[in-house]
């Protein structure tokens, strides 16, 4: 197994074990890529989607948020592009009956010539892959496989199909009679509600341009190849945010936000090293311009997030597609028009992948005569499932009691727990692994003059802090304005 596939096997084993991400229907053997959160998860993601939410809505005066249904009308997808063109080029093996996105095995291979020095070879064969995609010439993707001499991982043969187009929407019947049902899709995005509600959330807001509509939610595709665990799922939740804009000023705009989200990332503390922006040479014919904030993942760097400037093009098919109107009267210039607009979308599931990634650390301890070892979750305080864990040293004399009520006294502002199990040790370690940066124990002297030992995560230190004081070192901690400053 390469290092890689022992990182990630850690990662599902770990989010697993302890109740962050379970795989769908495990007693049914699973549904592929498809996955459920359990309580540390569902908590993360909470705090990951309000860490957004804060950072586009309650930070800028000019957005606003929406939450629009799954289900639109099957029009809103002609008009979008997507009934016909949001699909991938895909070839099976006809020995192993696999299927494979024929970009995905090209990149690989480009991905491999670059690792083994072959620069030029993986300059050319990027060059040739990009315009058969353009062009959508699928008998030269197919060409390009077999002169590359691409075999398929499984069987080990060259033995493949003609690429065919695979479209990704899933569609499902609206009405109870088949006869007479609607063909509806479930979205492949949640940016078309946004869209289709521009006029609506630009009067009853009263926005004026430039402003932004966000919104989060699932979204679905029938990804072909979906690996990696939660990185590439056929149910998942996207952060998405439109921002309009004055035609000419969106590239200005487009900085903005390529700045802003990266901070966004970088804010919860992950070094820059980490991070790069990835240039869209090649433009899909709507946008004038697109960049992706890409992670560096242990299988390489990969799109985390992307921003695009998709010019006038969404509201001019809704407009065309609809026969309505979808215009904005700009006071300032005396003008009428189809605002352009700039886009960021971040899939939520992606992000939470990355911050296990980052966080998750096996630790040696040296001490003077032991080495031992400690899984540790290094998560952003204000990101941490659980915030406070309060332990009595003993289950008796008073301490359980004591324990609950420092529990009460922060249940209203942080998640909290209680445990009483175990020795202390083995309490901080299970704390540890979910990530909860501050544990506090009652013991006796708690009893005599009101001072707990409070543990600190990451280094573990202990320090005997009166109860009076635990609020302001918390909220010290555990403090939306330490993420929430940006500085562009
Ligand atoms: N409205 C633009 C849009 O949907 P996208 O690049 O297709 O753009 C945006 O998706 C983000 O959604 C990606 O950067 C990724 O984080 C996330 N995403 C896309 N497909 C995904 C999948 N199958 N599983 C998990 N996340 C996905």
């Amino acid at each position: 197994m390469s290092k890689q596939e022992e990182t990630l096997k850690k990662i599902i084993s770990h989010c697993k074990e302890y109740g962050f991400v379970f795989q769908s229907s495990e007693i049914y053997d699973g549904l592929s890529a498809v996955y459920d959160y359990g309580h540390n998860g569902t908590e993360l993601r909470k705090n990951i989607r309000e860490y957004w939410w804060k950072a586009m809505v309650q930070m800028h005066d000019n957005i606003v948020g929406i939450d629009s249904a799954i289900f639109m009308h099957p029009k809103v997808w002609k008009a979008s592009g997507h009934v016909d063109g949001f699909n991938d080029p895909m070839i099976d093996n006809k020995d192993s009956k696999k299927r494979y996105r024929a970009d995905q095995l090209l990149e690989d291979r480009i991905a491999k010539y670059e690792k083994d020095g072959k620069t030029d070879k993986a300059a050319g064969l990027q060059k040739a892959m990009d315009d058969a995609l353009e062009s959508n010439d699928l008998a030269a993707l197919k060409a390009l496989i077999e002169e590359n001499e691409i075999a398929c991982p499984i069987s080990g043969t060259r033995n493949w199909t003609e690429v065919r187009q695979f479209n990704l929407m899933y569609s499902t019947q609206m009405g109870s009679l088949a006869e007479d049902a609607d063909e509806v899709y479930l979205r492949p995005e949640t940016a078309q509600g946004i869209f289709v509600n521009f006029l609506n959330v630009q009067k009853t807001a009263r926005m004026k341009i430039p402003f932004g509509i966000a919104q989060t939610g699932k979204a679905f595709r029938n990804e072909i190849i979906a690996r990696q665990f939660i990185m590439r799922m056929r149910e998942f939740e996207q952060m998405e945010m439109q921002f309009f804009v004055r035609p000419g000023t969106e590239m200005e705009w487009f900085t903005y936000w390529k700045a802003y989200r990266m901070a966004w990332h970088k804010n919860l503390g992950i070094p820059d090293a980490k991070y790069r922006f990835h240039e869209h040479t090649k433009l899909a014919h709507y946008a004038n311009a697109a960049v992706d904030i890409e992670y560096d993942f242990p299988f390489g760097f990969k799109e985390v997030e992307g921003i695009h400037s998709r010019t006038d093009f969404d509201l001019k098919q809704h407009q065309e597609f609809s026969g309505k109107k979808l215009q904005y009267f700009d006071p300032e210039i005396n003008q009428n028009y189809v605002p352009y607009v700039v886009e960021t979308s971040i899939g939520l599931d992606r992000m939470f992948l990355l911050l296990m990634f980052h966080c998750l650390e096996e630790e040696t301890l040296e001490s003077e005569n032991q080495t031992d070892t400690r899984t540790v979750l290094r998560l952003p305080a204000i990101l941490a499932p659980v915030k406070l864990a309060v332990f009595p040293l003993v289950k008796k004399d008073g301490l359980p009691e004591k324990a609950k009520e420092i529990i009460d006294m922060f249940r209203f502002d942080y998640t909290c727990m209680y445990e009483e199990k175990d020795a202390i040790g083995k309490r901080y370690r299970r704390q540890d692994a979910i990530g909860t940066p501050f544990c506090v124990t009652v013991d006796y002297d708690t009893m005599e003059n009101n001072t707990v030992t409070l543990r600190y995560r990451d280094s573990m230190e202990q320090k005997r802090v009166a109860i009076d004081e635990l609020s302001t070192i918390l909220a010290d901690e555990i403090n939306w304005k330490k993420v929430l400053n940006f500085q562009l």
